[in-house]
């Protein structure tokens, strides 16, 4: 589905990522581990291609998605043409619109009305915590609840193929347990995720593959379950 073929990138003249090169197959939830500066948000952000100069720019290799090049298509097309959604690292959720706005927002490009009324419902069955804070504000929200929101919205806009920059961030341990069943949940039902993580002990627990990116190169792949058995990964990452 994903495919990113020995991807170099740059900030100005500096490279972060040295021609690194893994797949996502459809249906699969992967991991994308390594520790700070790695090179993961990165990564995820040239997928989409966040614009210079807030954004890295590719100097080299491939991107493609479903066969087809990513690379010369407008970054705001991702999501309407491709189905490929980002919860981009810190949620950027809209603190001053309310939990269901913030949900509405995240389907303007989308034409099917009856899904979409069914999509609310299933959002809100996954993540009872929002059902309950409908019409509360985005930045009243726990930072837990922001995530949920976050991945919400993802789901929201119809996309297919879901990108997430660090989920577990600064949730506790049972919130942490939540989101990752929910994200299983929504590649259950057909998403595809890549996701990003430091915390390499629950991302192998749900992922079926991974990779590890180290400065910028990834050093290690495989199944999820020859990961965890992996002597290098128990002492980097996972104690
Ligand atoms: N906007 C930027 N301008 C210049 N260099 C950057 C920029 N963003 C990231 N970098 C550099 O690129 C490298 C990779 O950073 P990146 O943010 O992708 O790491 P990461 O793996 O996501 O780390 P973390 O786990 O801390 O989020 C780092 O050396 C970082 O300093
Ligand atoms: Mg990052």
């Amino acid at each position: 589905m994903l495919e990113v073929s020995d991807l170099h990138v740059k900030y100005g003249n500096i490279e972060a990522l040295h021609g690194i090169s893994f797949r996502v197959d459809e249906g699969e939830i992967v991991a994308l581990l390594g520790a700070n500066g790695a090179g993961k948000s990165t990564t995820l952000m040239s997928i989409m291609r966040l614009p210079p100069p807030e954004g890295p720019r590719v100097s080299k290799g491939e991107i493609k998605f479903k066969g087809a090049n990513l690379l010369p298509v407008p970054a705001h097309t991702l999501v309407s043409k491709y189905g490929i959604g980002l919860v981009p690292e810190g949620r950027h959720i809209f603190g001053n619109l309310t939990v269901f706005e913030n949900l509405k927002l995240a389907t303007f490009a989308r034409k099917d009305r009856e899904q979409i009324q069914r999509d609310y419902e299933r959002v809100f069955a996954l993540f009872p915590r929002l059902a309950g804070r409908k019409s509360q504000r985005g930045d009243l929200l726990s930072g837990g609840e922001q995530q949920m929101l976050a991945i919400g919205r993802a789901f929201m806009s119809g996309v297919g193929f879901v990108l997430l920059d660090e989920p577990s961030m600064g949730l506790s341990p049972l919130l942490m347990g939540e989101l990752f069943r929910v994200l299983k949940e929504l590649n259950d039902i057909g998403a595809t995720i890549l996701i990003v993580e430091q915390n390499a002990r629950i991302a192998l627990k749900y992922a079926h593959r991974a990779y590890v990116l180290e400065a910028g190169k990834i050093v290690l792949e495989g199944q999820s379950q020859a990961l965890s058995e992996n002597p290098a990964i128990r002492k980097a990452y996972l104690g």
